[in-house]
């Protein structure tokens, strides 16, 4: 006898038995006109093989230089940007290539958050209406509305007197709270944060980082967190992914790739983070120009800027060389 309701696909899964989600040489190319008269094309390769796997409770932080495919990647993820090649697999079910309808129940379990908390903010809607419009698609919303957004409220450190409140009445670090609320609302399994914290103040950013730490450690949460400043990252990572042109260069634990970094990539951005009360040295700089995405060098896309290249990096593309505690991808460590 068939069941009366069919259970939800998206539900059967065992994050004893599987990683929340698995990424295999996902790529995603854009096709872009040259110049504005030119009627010659070009491939941007934003995204051009990544892969990783990140666990329940866990949080990848993803860093690289502006323009590497941070963004790209997660929009990739989301449903947002199509995927030229490669596979994706969520809470075991592969993500990619799904249709609207199916995206749309999958997004209960993976939601994001912006860096800019005021354009992704309905600045007509109320708070109320902002953190419980999922609940209310998804049916969720047991209990009333002003119960559901009180509790959130509190659960992101808001006032619950503010829930009739409009956007424009809140800090952007509130407002960045807003955002989270509102994604965590679903109990998702994961969060991608692209440079959610990018956009705030010092202080403010540590408060909001210890925010997603709390929510993690209440909903064993995971993160993709995503950011051009590996100090902020270090801070919330339990693995970091360090990105260049399209590719991950180096990935491992935080404490490992922060501690004894291996790629020269990765050496020059620990190198360049600011130490307290230090004038950063001008020789600790990432040297040098990020080469277009659209024309890669050869070999490894790193070579015209690596201090440490030897001649096989001009025409060979190193392979991803799993080392004990890390993969890394650089002939110095084949
Ligand atoms: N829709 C698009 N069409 C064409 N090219 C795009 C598109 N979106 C992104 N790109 C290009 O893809 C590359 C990667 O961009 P992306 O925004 O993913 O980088 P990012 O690492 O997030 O940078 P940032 O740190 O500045 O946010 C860039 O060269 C960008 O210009
Ligand atoms: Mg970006």
């Amino acid at each position: 006898m068939r069941k009366k309701t069919a259970p939800n696909p998206a539900d059967a899964w065992d994050p004893a038995r599987e990683f929340l989600l698995e990424v295999l040489d996902l790529r995603t190319w854009f096709e872009t006109k040259k110049g504005l008269l030119s009627g010659k094309s070009q491939r941007i390769r934003a995204v051009d093989g990544v892969s990783f796997c990140l666990e329940q409770n866990q949080t990848l932080g993803l860093v690289g230089e502006s323009g590497c495919g941070k963004t790209t990647l997660g929009r990739t993820l989301l449903g947002l940007e199509a995927a030229s090649a490669g596979d994706v697999r969520f809470r075991g079910r592969p993500l990619l290539h799904l249709s609207r309808k199916q995206m749309d129940q999958m997004r209960r379990h993976l939601q994001v958050v912006f860096q800019d908390p005021v354009s992704s903010l309905n600045p007509r809607m109320n708070v109320m209406d902002i953190i419980t419009e999922g609940l209310e698609r998804f049916g969720m919303l047991e209990g009333t509305k002003q119960e559901h957004a009180r509790r959130l409220l509190a659960e992101v450190g808001l006032d619950k007197a503010m829930i009739y409140r409009f956007p424009h009445e809140f800090s952007g670090g509130q407002r960045q709270r807003i955002n989270i609320a509102r994604a965590v609302s679903l109990r998702p399994d994961l969060v991608i944060c692209d440079e959610a914290v990018s956009a705030l103040d010092v202080s403010i950013q540590a408060q909001v980082i210890n925010l997603l730490l709390n929510l993690q450690e209440t909903h064993h949460l995971s993160y993709l967190f995503i950011s051009h400043d590996l100090g902020v990252v270090s801070n919330i990572a339990d693995q970091v992914a360090v990105m260049y042109l399209g590719r991950i260069v180096e990935i491992g634990a935080t404490a490992q790739i922060i501690g004894e970094p291996c790629h020269p990539y990765t050496q020059m951005l620990i190198a360049a983070l600011p130490v307290a009360g230090q004038k950063r040295a001008e020789s600790a700089q990432v040297k040098g120009e990020t080469p277009s995405p659209a024309d890669p060098p050869p070999g490894c896309h790193f070579h015209p800027r690596c201090p440490k290249a030897i001649a096989v990096c001009r025409d060979t593309a190193p392979d991803q060389i799993r080392l004990r505690d890390r993969t890394v991808c650089c002939h110095l460590y084949a």
